[in-house]
Formats: C-alpha cells, sequence, structure tokens
C-alpha cells in the first residue's frame, strides 16, 4: 500500500511540475497565414526555457478562444500569451488575473482593461507609415499635379482590432497633405483619421475577412471607380492586398497594370505576387523575432525580473497611445517593421521566414 501511495505521489509531483511550466499559447485565427507561423516560433521559444507550450488557435470566434484560455488556466498555466480576436478577451484576462497569472498581449492589445502584465508588437504606426511612403514614391506623389490627379480608395483592417487604427493613421499622417493639395484623389469613402469612426467603419474589414474585402473592391470597381482608372489601394495587410488584387485582375481596365497595392506580414502567398509584379509591398514583421521577444518579457515578468527584449523600444511619447487599452496603459514593447517591396525581398527570405522550398521561389 505503501508503494503505491508513493508511486501516486510521484506520478502528481511529475504531472503538477509539468503543468506548473506549462504556458498558454492563444493564437486568433488561421485564415490569416501569419498567425500559423506565430504560434508555431512561440511553442519552439517557450520549449526552449523549459516550458510546455499548450496551443490553440481561436478560429477568429473570440468566445472559443476564451474557452481555449479557461482549458489552459484549468491545466494550470501560469503564463499566458494571447493574441485576441476582439475586446470579449477581457473577461477570461481578468480570471486569470485573479489567478496571479501572467498575461502577456501578443501583436494585438487587450482592450477594455490594464489587468495584464504587458503587450509586445511592433511598431504599428510605423507598419502604416511604410505603406504610405510606398504609395508616395510608386505615384510619385511630389510631382503629381491637380491637372492630372492620381486616384486611391482606402481599405482599413478589422474594427475590433486596435492595431488597424494606427496602421490606418500611419498611412495617412503621409498620404493625407497630397488629398489636402488635390494631387492624390480618394475614390469611397474618406476618414481622414481613424477617429471618424462613421467613415472608418465604411473602409474597415470585419476580422480582417480577404472575402469581405475582395466584394468591397468589386463594388468600388463597379460603382465608384467604374468612370475611373485606380493608381493605388491602400490595403493593410497581405490577406487584404492578395483579395483586392483578386478583384482588380478581374476587371478589363487592370489587364496590363494593376494599381499599387500595399500589405502587411510577409506572407509568402504575397512575397511571391510582389516577386511577380503584383502585390506592390508588404510590411516584413520578423514574427521569429517577435515570439521570442513574447517569451523573454513572459518569463522575465514571470520570475519578477525587469524585462530586457532584444531590438524593442517602450512605447513612450508619440508612440505611448500604442500602449493604450481604452481604459489606461499598460507597458507596450515596440519591434521594428521593415518595408519590403521586389527591391529587397531578400530580407525576408535571409531572415529564414520561408521555408526552404519556399525560399527558393523567392532567389
Ligand atoms: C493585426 C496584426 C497584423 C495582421 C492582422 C491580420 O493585428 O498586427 O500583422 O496580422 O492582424 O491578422
Amino acid at each position: 500500500m505503501k508503494k503505491l501511495s508513493m508511486i501516486f505521489m510521484f506520478l502528481m509531483l511529475a504531472t503538477m511540475s509539468v503543468f506548473a511550466k506549462s504556458v498558454g499559447i492563444a493564437m486568433p485565427e488561421t485564415h490569416v497565414l501569419r498567425w500559423i507561423k506565430d504560434g508555431e516560433s512561440l511553442v519552439k521559444e517557450v520549449e526552449k526555457r523549459g516550458y510546455k507550450g499548450l496551443l490553440q488557435y481561436g478560429n477568429a470566434d473570440q468566445a472559443q478562444q476564451n474557452q481555449q484560455i479557461q482549458s489552459f488556466l484549468t491545466q494550470g498555466a501560469k503564463i499566458l500569451i494571447v493574441g485576441n480576436v476582439n475586446d470579449g478577451v477581457v473577461s477570461v484576462v481578468n480570471e486569470a488575473a485573479r489567478d496571479k497569472v501572467v498575461v502577456v498581449a501578443y501583436d494585438r492589445i487587450i482592450q477594455g482593461t490594464t489587468n495584464y502584465s504587458a503587450y509586445i508588437t511592433f511598431n504599428n504606426y510605423k507598419v502604416g507609415t511604410l505603406q504610405g511612403q510606398a504609395i508616395e514614391s510608386a505615384l510619385n506623389l511630389g510631382a503629381a499635379t491637380t491637372a492630372a490627379p492620381k486616384y486611391i480608395t482606402l481599405f482599413a483592417g478589422s474594427p475590433t482590432d486596435a492595431n488597424a487604427n494606427f496602421f490606418y493613421q500611419g498611412a495617412m499622417d503621409v498620404l493625407n497633405p497630397y488629398i489636402k493639395k488635390g494631387v492624390l484623389k480618394v475614390i469611397g469613402p474618406y476618414p481622414e483619421t481613424y477617429k471618424d469612426t462613421a467613415n472608418f467603419q465604411r473602409i474597415a474589414t470585419e476580422n480582417w475577412s480577404g472575402t469581405l474585402a475582395k466584394t468591397r473592391m468589386e463594388n468600388l470597381l463597379n460603382n465608384d471607380a467604374a468612370k475611373i482608372t485606380l493608381d493605388a489601394v491602400l490595403a493593410p495587410n497581405d490577406t487584404l492586398g492578395r483579395a483586392i488584387i483578386e478583384a482588380c485582375k478581374a476587371d478589363a481596365k487592370y489587364k496590363s497594370k494593376l494599381p499599387v497595392v500595399t500589405g502587411q506580414d510577409a506572407e509568402f502567398d504575397s512575397a511571391l505576387s510582389i516577386k511577380n509584379g503584383e502585390q506592390y509591398m508588404t510590411v516584413f514583421k520578423d514574427t521569429a523575432k517577435l515570439s521570442e521577444a513574447a517569451v523573454i518579457l513572459a518569463d522575465a515578468i514571470a520570475n519578477g525580473k525587469t524585462p530586457e527584449i532584444p531590438g524593442a523600444i517602450l512605447a513612450e511619447g508619440d508612440l505611448k497611445e500604442i500602449g493604450y487599452t481604452g481604459t489606461g496603459y499598460v507597458p507596450a514593447y515596440l519591434l521594428d517593421p521593415i518595408g519590403v517591396t521586389k527591391e529587397n525581398i531578400i530580407i525576408p527570405v535571409n531572415a529564414g521566414f520561408y521555408t526552404a522550398e519556399e525560399a527558393a521561389k523567392l532567389k
């Protein structure tokens, strides 16, 4: 009997020791391909540090992600790394806080509470600036005239994702002066800033859905943009960029020349599109660096140490807003994004961002 209880005790301790060092990794979706890579990188990074990684994808459904997070808590996870779908995540974040579990918001701020440890992302305002500057240079807006204006239509990311506001503002702070001068004309709704919520909602794309973006682009081509030729489309990420290009390619007007279409995430399909002269640019956010930084951050907080994140800056001054949750501020650490066009597509390739097979197709 004694031997049996000893074995039982050993098994209990072994199980607890495994789960006590578990990290719950909740990614929002997989229809935007980059999150698959993020989840895999995060598991690798936590395992490097002796943790067990519990990974789930939320299928763009916050209720489903909340159940996944509650399951992590039940399994005894002491750290959560969360890329949320929307602010419905607050209820489980508060549950985790009550259990003294470290919660790090991953590349999407958790809005509606400051009841968590930190936020790690890229300089999302700079992501937008890079998109705006790409359009500025591709259209040579500095030399554009009111007699022969350039035409653009605007898309934004999901209205439930605060990042979408910063992407948009970064781009429009570059483009607004040209619109004011009358050398760049907007076709369709024109929110000067994301704070023009009525118009912003009209260009936003629920859950970053490529299907919704393609339908909206088709409607624009057949209506508002029917009588002109678009020179550019502001697309906030690669999923939307590729969907917009698909719609344009079906319109005879763009058979020989597509509008300048932006993107973000350096997804392979978009990198290939850029190499083939279709999508104009993307923004490379090295998620291997982001996942490493997120785990270093979470591990430091869990061990009561001051986080030292290689390559990251703390969001302060003009960038402080990136850490605003709607109810207050959390420490936000920002990595540096890189604008990528056909000329420097080798950057994500050399960073090892793609598989060997994919990389071979981009060289
Ligand atoms: C944002 C993220 C972008 C892009 C987008 C679509 O939150 O910062 O990089 O992935 O979601 O999922």
